[in-house]
């Protein structure tokens, strides 16, 4: 069997960094498995379309048949599972789709894959594994005093989007249980970098002061989130899947705990050093507008287990991982612009109209 992973969701922001990392640090060969949602954009693997190790597949992970056909031409030795609909407003204002794909979705995914792994034999079947890309979200909201995350926090999720993937981690740990299936869960905290949909906070405030637009704080900005940098969450689970247990959790985080306010701030003077603006610092365009309904107070993670237990932590530092990300939004503005245009659009107007 060749050492091909199956990737699923490798167009959107994470999936195509794990992806170009592969690419670069292994020689790993790589099938990407992609509906190509609004989430999902293949110029961020421009520079490895034509590269024989890589190979792309448009499909829907709630379809069978596509599934099934993916396992049958690409006879993958792991799977590594990021699609899904990611972003929590969305999940609010629409949750339909978030539980088509993020719980049918990996519910086809695991059957598939349990029987294509029924299949195999010696050590094909030995070393296949099923990595499931998970988030802190499924454990739900922190009180100021309350230590962070760990892989035995009690699930409780709260939004649409947390209920949903919380589901799929119960489905994942359960064929392991009932099968013997060799899975492999990741629970990561908020990651950013190259390549995020800028729906989410911190290209979006990019984007708008780039633009001087106001920069929209939900409720009084102090929910805190624990900020990882993609490439750390990547290597995490490229390490994850050399070295992990089958049947266990690791949870992976930044130790980088940060009101939201305090990152919209220090998004803003990197745009005005970078590039700086007459009518004064950008700080000004900070709006506060009204509260996501449910909106979660606090996330953190404990990293130690994998820390401890797999020798992985991260190497970016907030600072220097913001400084990379602002310098990279303004730095790539065709990008920015073929994914700004359209849907992205309808959502920012109705989304933001007050
Ligand atoms: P994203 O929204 O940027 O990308 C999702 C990708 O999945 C897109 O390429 C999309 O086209 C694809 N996709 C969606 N539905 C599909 C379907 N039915 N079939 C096949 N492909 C489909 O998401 P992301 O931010 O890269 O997140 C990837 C994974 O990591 C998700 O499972 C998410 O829950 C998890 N995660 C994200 C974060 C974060 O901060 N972004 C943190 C922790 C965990
Ligand atoms: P987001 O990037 O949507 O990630 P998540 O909800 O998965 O943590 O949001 C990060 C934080 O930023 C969250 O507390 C909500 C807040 N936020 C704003 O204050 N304004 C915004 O326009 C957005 C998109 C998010």
């Amino acid at each position: 069997m060749q050492d091909r992973i199956l990737v699923t969701g490798g167009a959107g922001f994470i999936g195509s960094n794990f992806i170009l990392q592969q690419m670069r640090d292994s020689s790993q060969f790589l099938v990407n498995f992609d509906k190509l949602t609004y989430a999902g954009n293949l110029k961020n693997l421009a520079s490895i379309a034509a590269d024989a190790r890589y190979q792309f597949v448009q499909g829907d992970i709630t379809n069978r048949r596509e599934v099934s056909d993916a396992f049958r031409d690409h006879r993958p030795r792991a799977i590594v599972h990021f699609a899904a609909e990611s972003h929590v407003d969305r999940s609010i204002c629409g949750p339909e789709d978030f539980i088509k794909t993020n719980i049918s979705g990996t519910f086809v995914l695991l059957e598939e894959a349990r029987a294509y792994w029924g299949e195999l034999s010696g050590s094909a079947r030995d070393q296949f594994r099923f990595l499931h890309v998970s988030t802190d979200e499924v454990y739900g909201s922190l009180g100021p005093n309350d230590p962070p995350f760990s892989e035995t926090t009690q699930y409780a999720p709260n939004s649409p989007y947390a209920a949903s993937k919380a589901a799929s981690d119960h489905l994942v740990r359960a064929y392991h249980h009932t099968y013997g299936f060799p899975t492999l869960t990741t629970n990561c905290s908020n990651n950013y970098g190259r390549f995020q949909f800028p729906e989410k906070l911190i290209p979006l405030m990019i984007l708008n002061a780039r633009d001087s637009k106001p920069l929209p704080v939900y409720g009084d900005g102090q929910n805190v989130r624990d900020w990882l940098y993609v490439e750390d969450h990547c290597e995490a689970i490229a390490t994850v899947l050399r070295n992990g247990k089958p049947g266990e959790t690791y949870n992976i985080g930044g130790w980088n705990e940060k009101p939201n306010l305090e990152i919209v701030q220090t998004i803003c003077d990197l745009v005005d050093e970078i590039k700086p603006r007459k009518e004064g610092s950008r700080r000004e365009l900070i709006t506060f507008v009204k509260d996501r309904p449910g909106h979660d107070r606090r996330y953190a993670i404990d990293a130690g287990k994998i820390e401890h237990e797999l020798g992985w932590k991260p190497k970016e530092t907030l600072d220097s991982g913001l400084r990379k990300t602002v310098r990279w939004y303004l730095e790539n503005a065709e990008w920015v612009a073929d994914v700004t245009s359209g849907s992205y659009r309808q959502w920012i107007e109705t989304h933001y109209s007050g």
